[in-house]
């Protein structure tokens, strides 16, 4: 069946949305983007989105398209028109469309692309096999912008042997993951992340799983580590809106927790999806 898309204030069948070719998100990755879960129908941290969305917007020097409001009501018409119960929204804003320059006009008028996508194994995933490769992003990873096709090559490369993800490293330590931040448990129990900065995308999950690792009292250690120290933990996970709080089994070819979800990560995907169903809107 033919998805409902949004694109420019009309709700349209996915064969007949279409953006010009001169559009700046296709010909400069000139944009920006939200990926918000959908849980039983309703929307995951969706203000943190919005508010995420905002700034990433303003770091391009864009405007917000529409009110918060305005959002959440296209998003939620989507998802109705949809029946999606559980997947996500994605949406796009990007600069609008323009002559090909260098130079970008002011007050273009932007583009506003909307869809959903139903997922429903993604908090019943019981775990990934990664392997690291060099981060080749640019250097503003805490904007959520369109250029992504860095991570999709790498992540690519890891399926190709046969493995799930890779986890990116700069300068000896882990940033993320191709689409995910990334934590390690040590022997003594601390959660281990690394810090928010330009290196890395500040993560919706991470936020919400950071602050019930803390209401658990678990101690949470924000820096950055190595791909060795995350061979020796007890435990490494990644989380995003599309995967939650996903367990990570084996960092090249190391298996950690022999091979098995370990217990800190179970227990933090259960709270986040039992407090997210409470809070979704
Ligand atoms: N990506 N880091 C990167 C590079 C990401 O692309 C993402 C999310 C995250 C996690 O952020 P959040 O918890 O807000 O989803 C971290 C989305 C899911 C995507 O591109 O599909």
């Amino acid at each position: 069946m033919s998805r409902t898309v949004y694109v420019n204030g009309n709700f349209v069948p996915e064969e007949e949305a279409t953006v010009s070719v001169f559009d700046r998100g296709f010909l400069f990755a000139d944009a920006v983007y939200e990926v918000t879960s959908v849980v039983e129908g309703r929307l995951l941290d969706f203000e943190a989105h919005i508010t995420r969305l905002k700034r990433s917007l303003s770091e391009m020097d864009m405007p917000m398209p529409m009110s918060a409001e305005e959002l959440l009501a296209s998003h939620r018409e989507l998802v109705e028109k949809n029946d999606l119960e559980e997947g996500w929204v994605y949406i796009q804003v990007t600069r609008g469309e323009a002559d090909r320059d260098f130079i970008y006009p002011q007050n273009l008028k932007q583009t506003v692309v909307m869809f959903t996508q139903a997922n429903k194994v993604a908090y019943a995933r019981k775990g990934i096999r990664v392997q690291s490769s060099t981060d080749i992003r640019w250097a503003r990873r805490d904007i959520k912008t369109v250029q992504l096709v860095a991570a999709s090559l790498g992540k690519t490369a890891a399926k190709r042997q046969g493995l799930d993800d890779t986890w990116l490293i700069k300068d000896g330590t882990v940033t993320e993951g191709s689409s995910s931040n990334t934590y390690i448990v040590t022997a003594d129990g601390k959660i281990v992340t690394r810090h928010l900065s330009n290196s890395i995308l500040s993560g919706i999950t991470r936020a919400a799983v950071l602050r019930l690792a803390n209401e658990q009292k678990l101690t949470i250690e924000e820096r950055p580590f190595t791909i060795a120290e995350a061979q020796c933990a007890s435990e490494a996970f990644m989380t995003s809106a599309t995967s939650f709080v996903t367990p990570v089994l084996e960092i090249d070819g190391v298996e950690l927790n022999n091979g098995n979800a370990g217990p800190v990560s179970s227990r933090l995907n259960e709270i986040y999806i039992e407090e997210g169903k409470k809070s979704a809107i």
